[in-house]
């Protein structure tokens, strides 16, 4: 009885570490064929700023640990990015967990195969180089594989939000959140009712996510929250994280697809 159980279990384990091994070779296959396309793709869509001075915002980062940028492209790019967002709606993920998260994503993959002005947005050298001068540090974009490094948050329906958390830092150099809100309105079009939070001292503050104002932020050192959105609110988010050094080893790895669950689903783990 005892022989044939494990004999079992040991052929069940073997086929189950292939099955992974064949999907990671796969979804490696993938990740290197979107990154040896991206090149042509940014080349082909370039991002117009509209902001100067970043100097005047490293000033201010420098100080504390959040910047908000108004007017930070061109009007054309905007509305490039917004018009990519609303056409992959039908792509968003959606997640709910009790107490902590409701919304709706598109991935990182997701934008790389069908929203080229977001993608080339992310990879701008001159958005780096802005990011690297505000914050400090030379950034760069983290890795193909986490799909929150580039992604849409869509908050559409009522009461979609996220709780009070840090964006935790799952790489070797410092890790920065910047969100570009691309459509932040309610029904009768004034601005949705969800609102950025943050504390960075024990003071709530808000910070203004109207179109078009990139936000800076260093994650793990601001708490931050979205609150609900009513009916009839639409508020889409340009989510990216860049990094000085995107490097991790496997626990990390694993700790940071454990997180992604929130957005992705269960997927987070092996995709
Ligand atoms: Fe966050």
């Amino acid at each position: 009885m005892w022989p044939t159980v494990l004999a079992a279990s040991a052929f069940l384990l073997a086929v189950i570490v292939l099955v992974l091994v064949f999907h990671r070779r796969r979804r490696n296959r993938l990740y290197q064929q979107l990154a040896r396309e991206r090149a042509q793709i940014v080349a082909n869509h370039p991002v117009r700023l509209a902001a100067t001075c970043p100097e005047q915002y490293a000033a201010e980062f420098a100080k504390r640990p959040l910047v908000r940028i108004p007017d930070f492209v061109a009007t054309e790019s905007l509305e490039a990015m917004k018009q990519e967002a609303l056409d992959n709606l039908h792509r968003v993920e959606r997640t709910y967990l009790p107490t902590h998260k409701k919304g709706g994503t598109v991935s990182y993959e997701a934008i790389s195969r069908y929203a080229p002005h977001c993608l080339s947005f992310y990879h701008s050298p001159e958005v780096q180089n802005w990011i690297s001068m505000i914050t400090g540090v030379k950034v760069y974009p983290t890795p193909d594989q986490d799909q929150s490094s580039l992604s849409l948050l869509c908050y559409t329906e009522t009461g979609d939000h996220i709780n009070w958390h840090y964006d935790h830092n799952f790489y070797k150099g410092r890790h920065f959140t910047v969100l570009l809100p691309l459509i932040n309105r309610s029904r009768d079009g004034g601005p949705s009712a969800s609102q950025l939070e943050y504390k960075i001292s024990q003071e709530v503050e808000t910070c203004d996510t109207s179109p078009n104002a990139l936000v800076v932020f260093e994650g793990v050192k601001v708490l931050h929250r979205a609150t609900p959105t009513r009916e009839g609110d639409t508020r889409i988010i340009l989510s990216m994280t860049y990094c000085s050094d995107p490097r991790n080893d496997w626990r990390k790895e694993l700790l940071r697809r454990i997180k992604d669950i929130a957005f992705f689903g269960i997927r987070a783990l092996w995709d």
